[in-house]
């Protein structure tokens, strides 16, 4: 088990390798009322319904993936914490991925102005990425997060056995999330990836990834919670990424995006910031060895739509898009002023 702390608008703890049973258990006997929100296959399961047994203690579904974080699924929350009357000491406990932790804060960040809440991430990109930093949101029809709030979970549970629910994509897709965290911070995360050689492989050492990734992500959270300048190296790979996974219609999993954006992101590092393409040949194959995309097909996705996606992304400033990228593994830097020749060079070197 480890214990990683974060800093932001209240100190808080994330449990690696702990129990979610006795987790939730304890948040039971912390508050007067908990409301459990996860989507149907977690809600469904017998060992949730066991515990969720005092007329205190309720569970609320949520529609499967992205889909979740829109409004009518938030207002769904408010009505329901509205209807049985949850008050400030009251609080929400997340078991989900990424969406349903994102949905979940968001909620608990905006009912009766902030009221307590919990994540038991069950995905990989959860646990790495999603429940741990306080950036809760929803998606509008102008873009994805664009509606949200930097509110902090009270503490974080990452139990390993809901790994075992996910299928060998939606591992991988977690993975691209822990590639990116070796690139910009710890290289061992590299070193161990470089070592084996199929997902089955990495899943034994999912502890030892989950641990690595979390310390990576608290030291950045904690020195620059709202994202003022430094928490921005955690968005390697997403401004492309974004654009991707917005213009697929949330078809491709975030970190499926996201890898394409590394790519991306690699091949612009080598003109902006002298980012060798032997080490960009590395990360490709790197992801490609777990199965990651990293190309487009021609005509799949139109530049202009792209690029019109990653002015409009909330990482551009002035209309100016914005990138982290590499100068070399674990160095990672801005990319502001790319021209837009430079841009349309780099897609057209991700197409197949
Ligand atoms: N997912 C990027 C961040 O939490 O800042």
């Amino acid at each position: 088990m480890h214990k990683i702390s974060v800093t932001a608008e209240l100190n808080y703890e994330v449990h690696i390798g702990a129990d979610w049973r006795p987790y939730v258990e304890a948040i039971f006997a912390t508050h007067q009322k908990v409301l459990i929100i996860a989507p149907a296959f977690i809600a469904s399961s017998a060992e949730l319904h066991l515990l969720v047994e005092s007329p205190h203690h309720h569970l609320l579904v949520t529609p499967e993936g992205e889909a979740q974080k829109d409004y009518a699924t938030a207002e769904k929350v408010w009505n329901f914490l509205g209807e049985m009357d949850f008050g400030r000491t009251d609080a929400i406990i997340a078991i989900g991925g990424g969406a349903t932790t994102d949905l979940a804060g968001f909620v608990a960040a905006t009912w009766l102005r902030g009221i307590a809440w919990y994540a038991v991430p069950t995905t990989l990109a959860g646990m790495v990425d999603a429940a741990i930093g306080g950036k809760t949101a929803i998606n509008t029809g102008s873009g994805k997060n664009l509606v949200g709030s930097f509110y902090s979970p009270q503490s974080v549970c990452a139990d390993m056995r809901w790994l075992e629910t996910l299928s060998d994509r939606d591992f991988a897709a977690g993975l691209a999330e822990v590639i990116k965290t070796g690139y910009i911070r710890d290289l061992s995360i590299l070193t161990l990836l470089d070592s084996v050689d199929s997902i089955a492989m990495v899943r034994e050492h999912a502890l030892d990834l989950v641990a690595k990734s979390v310390a990576v992500k608290a030291i950045v959270v904690s020195s620059d919670f709202k994202e003022g300048k430094l928490r921005e190296i955690l968005n390697f790979g997403h401004t492309f990424g974004h654009a991707i996974e917005k213009k697929s219609g949330y078809a491709l999993r975030h970190g499926e995006a996201v890898s394409i954006g590394l790519h991306f992101a690699a091949i612009l590092s080598e003109s902006e910031l002298g980012f060798s393409s032997s080490d960009t040949e590395h990360l490709a194959k790197l992801l490609e060895k777990f199965g990651l995309p990293t190309v487009l097909l021609k005509n799949e996705y139109q530049w202009s739509e792209l690029l019109a996606l990653m002015t409009g992304d909330k990482k551009s400033r002035d209309g100016r898009i914005r990138f982290i990228g590499l100068r070399a593994p674990g160095e990672p830097d801005w990319i502001e002023a790319a021209s837009n020749e430079t841009l349309t060079a780099t897609y057209e070197k991700i197409l197949l």
